[in-house]
């Protein structure tokens, strides 16, 4: 399709209302709204919960007294765990701030420019919202053959196994805090659909990815993100997905920034038991992304 400029610019006009829509920033930023003293006593009530946990987990010697884990429990405070289940509360169909928003239309525009072959994956959903910004990225870039895989147990976070990630069991108790990320399969379908982007170029996985991503009837992937917190989960979806990413495309990693989450354990073993050299690139303090 040829594009005049005036085209080029109704294409970034629609990309901009959409991200600012679905990340809810569109109207009002949620710091502009101050926290109420109920969010703040709930978030007390985890973090509290989180406290009493550590403290068994310690003496049954099933949560190791790593200086991760005791700097992860001094560093976030009942204000900050106020302010992180604020933005589930809201209205947003994304937890992406806009920078990462911006990596995403990046990746998919590069892939898209240089052809390399491949559907989007997104594993680990939430509301759908990235997956939706994938979508039309590809209707706005005039892309139809592509298709956006849309992974998710949609019955929220799986329950860390405390052995294998002791971080991530604690941080399980603090996500409880967002209702653990669970939405139902016809909750996403409707947020596309409300969107008018639910067509034959989206597809789901539902269920856990160690059961539906090796199986998947995916051929090729040019670009996959994977927003699934966990060290396991993220090992999985790397496993299983690896190999089908095509040569130039991009695997991204929401979370590889957040120290308390397993995720950036879960890459840094995957790039080093494959040898992978790529240079790992932030996108932001919490996205960071490479080129295969
Ligand atoms: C942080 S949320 C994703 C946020 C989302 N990408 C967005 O744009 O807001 C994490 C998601 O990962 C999913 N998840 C984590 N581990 C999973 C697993 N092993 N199998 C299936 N879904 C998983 C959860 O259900 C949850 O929806």
């Amino acid at each position: 399709m040829k594009r005049t400029r005036a085209h080029e610019s109704l294409v970034n006009d629609y990309l901009r209302l959409l991200k600012n829509t679905l990340s809810n920033t569109h109207y009002r930023s949620l710091e502009e709204i101050p926290l109420t003293a109920s969010e703040i006593g709930l978030a007390e009530e985890v973090l509290n919960n989180l406290r009493a946990r550590f403290a068994e987990g310690a003496s049954a010697g099933t949560i190791p007294q790593s200086e991760e884990v005791r700097s992860f429990l001094d560093g976030f405070t009942p204000e900050f765990g106020a302010a992180y289940a604020r933005s589930n509360q809201l209205q947003s169909l994304t937890l992406l701030e806009a920078s990462s928003l911006d990596n995403v239309e990046w990746c998919v525009r590069s892939v898209l420019e240089r052809e390399i072959p491949g559907d989007l994956i997104e594993c680990g959903v939430w509301r759908g919202g990235t997956c939706i910004l994938m979508r039309a990225l590809l209707k706005a870039l005039g892309d139809s053959r592509r298709k956006v895989w849309v992974a998710d147990s949609f019955q929220g976070l799986p329950e860390p196994d405390p052995d294998v990630s002791p971080l991530d069991t604690l941080s399980h108790e603090f996500l409880k805090l967002v209702g653990g990320f669970r939405v139902s399969l016809e909750g996403v379908q409707k947020n596309f659909a409300a969107f008018e982007l639910l067509d034959r170029q989206v597809r789901f996985l539902p269920g856990w990815f160690c059961d539906t991503l090796p199986e998947a009837p995916i051929e090729r992937l040019a670009v996959m993100r994977l927003d699934a917190d966990y060290y396991e989960s993220t090992v999985q979806a790397l496993e299983a997905l690896y190999s089908k990413l095509s040569p130039g495309g991009y695997v991204i990693v929401d979370d590889y920034g957040i120290l308390p989450l397993g995720a950036r354990r879960a890459v840094d073993e995957f790039r080093s038991r494959h040898a992978i050299e790529s240079p790992l690139v932030f996108a932001n303090r919490a996205v960071a992304y490479w080129e295969k």
